[in-house]
């Protein structure tokens, strides 16, 4: 039980009553045995609990382990024997197993009104700013997707109180700027990078230590554009792989200190964590961004009562300055569409020919809307219907016809504002006429996968020739006659796999991803949508 490996403590979690497959990051429906070597690889680097019921004896070292464990209850002593190895083929392989294959192919027109599901960015927001004010944050239309829900028992593990009171309705009773408790165990994101830096920051700014950790695609994303600004303000890391990604053991510090901080990168996640770290600091926080990126957690901040301001800074950015240490007040949230995911019934109603169908409560907020002005260029039949204010954001109806698309030169300074609409672009780019050209697309690169590469290798099995220069990438449009018949590689990627779903339903024969499960993680909802407006998968 106390015996360490290399430098991190080894101290296994298995709280009563979580079953071995709630990790869904290795979900192994085996033998306990898998278990144990998923634990152990977590363990690596893992805070963890104290009390655990079950009892370790190990001996080894990092690369290859053996012991035994048993534990016990009144129903009697369950013991393994077990030999494993961190990069054990033969369980790797396993988890490969339990992927979910799905194919769309073409049918008939898209019709019918949809209202997909709330703004993940915001909703992670909502309960994280629930958990620091004082009160009870009611929430309505939160995203109940994986990522959000990971973000949701985090908040939990802080000392949130947190309440379902209905589809997407949430009461949180958070607990105030200061007075966060020390989680139990590994805060376990799962797929969600946003989830993760956030609480990065969070805990940066209180006296808390916490260790880090996600499924196998978080374990490969940078996490050092984090973690810098926060050292600068205090914060320690205790642990971390040798080439600063998860898991790590942040120690936060209790008294931040107020820092003026420009972001190396474009990039939302590092200017929240730096504003919630901030929080906690006796003084001001600014944060100078060279390129304005989604101002959902300023404006958040605003609306339960800190003191904000957020004015122009050079040609395209923003400078942010937050005063420390504001009490919170609860202020009601209701989630408006997330354009991320209305981007994919968009794309598709308009490559489907003779589709018309009506997206309800699309939040049009201008950091967002990148991909909406880039179809518009390319000639997609787009309306904007009824716009009126919702939650604090502008929200309108879109009226979305099939439309023949030409291909366009996309500037790189528009990254930010569709920073994730780029693989659902790419299909769109692939029915145009003629080329298209998306530029400074090096973000791409670390998120949930290597989108660039990803793009560019499904669309070569849907017979499409892209090609990456530099950062950049260019699509050869097929002008409508996209051949499908292939299946792309999702690399535990929710936007890539809905991304080739919609060029399936389009492309001459049908196109099939190797995964769907990540879909949940944003988008829990999608083939159920898509099949109501008339989208055919199998
Ligand atoms: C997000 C910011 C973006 C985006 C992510 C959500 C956010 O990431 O890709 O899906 O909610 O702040 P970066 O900040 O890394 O650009």
């Amino acid at each position: 039980m106390d015996r360490t490996l290399g430098r991190f403590p080894l101290l296994l979690v298995k709280p009563p009553g979580v079953r071995p497959d709630s990790t869904p990051d290795i979900c192994f429906p085996f033998s306990w045995r898998e278990w144990v070597f998923l634990s152990l690889e977590k363990a690596l680097g893992a805070l963890v609990m104290q009390n655990a019921p079950v009892k370790w004896k190990l001996t080894g070292g990092s690369r290859l382990i053996t012991g035994s464990a048993s534990r016990g209850d009144a129903a009697g002593q369950e013991e393994a024997k077990f030999d494993v190895s961190p990069v054990d083929p033969f369980l790797r392989k396993a988890a490969m197993t339990l992927a979910k294959p799905l194919s769309a192919k073409a049918g008939g027109p898209l019709r019918g009104r949809v209202c997909p599901p709330g703004d993940k960015s915001i909703s992670h927001r909502a309960l994280i700013l629930g958990l620091l004010s004082l009160g009870e944050t009611e929430i309505e239309g939160l995203l109940e997707g994986e990522d959000v829900l990971r973000t949701l028992a985090a908040c939990a593990a802080l000392g949130a109180k947190i309440e379902r009171r209905g589809e997407g309705q949430y009461r949180v009773r958070g607990c105030g700027i200061g007075s966060l408790l020390a989680p139990r165990q590994t805060l376990d994101f799962g797929n969600s990078g946003t989830g993760l830096r956030l609480m990065m920051g969070v805990v940066g700014g209180h006296p808390l230590t916490a260790c880090f950790d996600g499924d196998p695609s978080l374990r490969r994303r940078p996490m050092q554009r984090i973690l810098d600004p926060l050292l600068r303000m205090g914060a320690e890391v205790l642990a971390q792989t040798s080439s600063g990604r998860c898991p790590v053991l942040l120690k936060g510090t209790a008294e931040p200190i107020p820092v003026c901080y420009f972001p190396p990168v474009a990039s939302a996640q590092v200017k929240s964590a730096v504003l919630l770290a901030g929080l906690n600091s006796p003084g001001r926080t600014t944060v100078m961004e060279a390129q304005a990126t989604r101002d959902h957690t300023e404006k958040m901040l605003q609306h339960f009562g800190a003191d904000l301001t957020s004015e122009p800074y050079g040609e395209a950015g923003r400078k942010i300055i937050l005063d420390g240490r504001p009490e919170l007040r609860p202020a009601p949230i209701r989630v408006p569409v997330d354009p991320s995911s209305a981007a994919f019934p968009m794309v598709a109603a308009t490559l489907v020919p003779d589709s018309d169908i009506v997206i309800e409560g699309m939040m049009m907020n201008p950091l967002r809307n990148g991909l909406l002005v880039t179809l518009l260029e390319m000639g997609a039949r787009i309306e904007v219907l009824d716009e009126r204010l919702a939650g604090g954001e502008t929200v309108a109806d879109l009226r979305v016809r099939a439309a023949s698309l030409r291909g366009v030169d996309v500037p790189a300074e528009r990254a930010p504002s569709m920073i994730d609409e780029y693989p659902i672009l790419a299909i769109a780019g692939a029915f145009a006429h003629g080329e298209t050209r998306m530029r400074g697309l090096s973000e791409l690169r670390v998120k949930e996968s290597d989108r660039l590469v990803a793009i560019a290798a499904g669309l070569q099995q849907a017979g499409i020739e892209a090609h990456i220069m530099d950062d950049d990438l260019l699509i050869d449009g097929r002008a409508g006659d996209v051949p499908g018949g292939g299946m792309a590689l999702t690399h535990l990627d929710h936007r890539i796999a809905m991304s080739f779903l919609c060029l399936g339903l389009a492309a001459r024969r049908p196109m099939a991803i190797d995964d769907q499960r990540m879909i949940a993680t944003s988008f829990p909802q999608f083939q159920q949508l898509m099949e109501g407006l008339g989208a055919r998968f199998q």
